[in-house]
């Protein structure tokens, strides 16, 4: 059995915001401001102790956005992704063990490899959306257009150190599904509940396609 295939949540959108939601009161309005700019695919990461109650909240509150749970490290933390109403489910690295609970998940998932190896290993039980983690400091572009050659039938979701200057070309790559980012969510308009500037720099990375 594989978990369901990832390929639809990229269907209208290329740009992922990936979130660190540290106050539980800013997750509805944040995703709201991210789906008013056009951005409404989103991964929440399992990195503050808010995460699971922000997930929750944006799933019942904002109906609009397709909210994945990231950062998932054990195979422990899909239960309770899945409880709190994550639509998908993404990791940092996929270790043995985890990759095979996560095979099992009845959402998509985008489990994250740095390597060839990993990406082969992930590939044989199932998986074809491959996140690529950290993008920037583990090869970026030139990683992803090498590993097209003997992997053609993989696709990658690259994350880490993407910004709106990098994403274009990633995006121009032909195994370049969408890519990841927290460039739209600085962190200092976030704490200052700058929703509207938010918005708009939602807007401009809502723009990018592949
Ligand atoms: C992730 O988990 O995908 C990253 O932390 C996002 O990376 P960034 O903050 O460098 O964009």
């Amino acid at each position: 059995m594989v978990a369901p295939n990832p390929k639809l949540l990229f269907a209208n959108t290329a740009v992922v915001p990936v979130l660190t939601i540290e106050r539980v009161e800013d997750a509805v309005p944040l995703a709201r401001a991210l789906a008013a700019g056009g951005l409404n695919v989103i991964e929440v990461t399992l990195r503050t102790d808010a995460a699971l109650d922000a997930v929750q909240a944006i799933a019942a509150e904002v109906p609009e956005t397709v909210v994945g749970v990231g950062t998932v490290t054990q195979a422990s933390d899909i239960a309770f992704a899945f409880s709190a109403g994550a639509k998908f489910l993404a990791t940092p690295g996929t270790p043995p063990a985890l990759a095979t609970a996560l095979s099992k998940a009845l959402i998509p998932v985008i489990p994250s490899c740095a390597t060839v190896s990993e990406a082969m290993a992930l590939a044989a039980l199932g998986f074809s959306v491959l996140k690529f983690f950290p993008a920037e400091s583990t090869g970026g572009i030139g990683f992803l257009k090498a590993i097209g050659a003997p992997l053609p039938e993989l696709s990658f979701f690259p994350s880490g150190g993407i910004d709106a200057g990098t994403a274009p070309a990633y995006l121009a790559l032909p195994n370049v599904i969408a890519v990841g980012g927290s460039w739209m969510v600085p962190k200092d308009a976030l704490a200052a509940r700058d929703f509207s500037k938010i918005t708009a720099l939602a807007r401009a990375a809502a723009a990018l396609r592949r």
